[in-house]
């Protein structure tokens, strides 16, 4: 399963690229707003930052506008990945900018009939956002287990699930056990995947032990 993050906070981002656990990054209008940044600066600097693809969202609504949107932000950096929403111009869109060779993030997924059409758009991911669908009483995660199993019974689809709104680690899990491609998390989020108190407890047993015998590896 690949992370990516999902923020356009350059500090965590550099911070959390030292892992090795990331694999792309994830913005939205809301994240750049959120960081005080102008947007194509900030995306070309998590370019620079995190090698796998970033993605970087479109504002206009009809398809010839979201297409010009798309082509300049594909030309900030090669891993550039343009995001447009699940609307009929979005999907429009879609299949234009993949013929240009640009990879497309289709975000506010919500349903298995859009994710449906966003893999007949040939788009490069599609992001359900699951959280959002549990916040209004539904189970996010049924929308996930659907799109593995319709997108598993077409090999020639190659759009990736790129599971976001994530809100806990057992999204993650849950994500994971269903074969998603991808799962986007806030940076909270991602530690809290490593964080756990019994191993921090176990390694303080470990670290007090072995300083009892007074010896030193190097
Ligand atoms: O960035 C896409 C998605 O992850 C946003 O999730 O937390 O705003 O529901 P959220």
């Amino acid at each position: 399963m690949k992370f990516f993050i999902d923020t356009a906070e350059i500090d965590e981002i550099r911070a959390l690229s030292k892992t090795g656990m990331v694999d792309g990054v994830t913005t939205n209008p809301t994240l750049i707003a959120k960081s005080g940044r102008k947007f194509m600066d900030v995306i070309a600097e998590i370019c620079d930052i995190v090698p796998g693809p970033i993605s970087a969202e479109v504002t206009a609504t009809e398809a010839d506008a979201m297409i010009k949107e798309g082509r300049k932000l594909a030309k900030i950096a090669k891993n550039v990945a343009v995001k447009l929403p699940l609307t009929v111009d979005g999907l429009t869109a879609c299949k234009t900018l993949r013929n240009d060779g640009t990879m497309v993030n289709v975000t506010l997924c919500f349903s298995a009939a859009q994710a449906l059409l966003a893999a007949k758009a040939g788009a490069t991911f599609i992001s359900p956002f699951v959280g959002r669908l549990d916040d209004i009483g539904q189970d996010g995660m049924e929308l996930i287990a659907d799109i593995c199993e319709i997108y598993g019974e077409y090999p020639d689809f190659a759009t990736e699930v790129l599971v976001a709104s994530v809100r806990h680690p057992v999204h993650v899990v849950q994500a994971a056990k269903l074969g998603a491609h991808v799962a986007t998390l806030p940076p909270k989020i991602l530690r809290q995947l490593y964080d756990h108190p019994l191993t921090d407890k176990g390694l303080a047993a470990f670290l007090a032990d072995w300083a009892k015998t007074g010896q030193s590896i190097l």
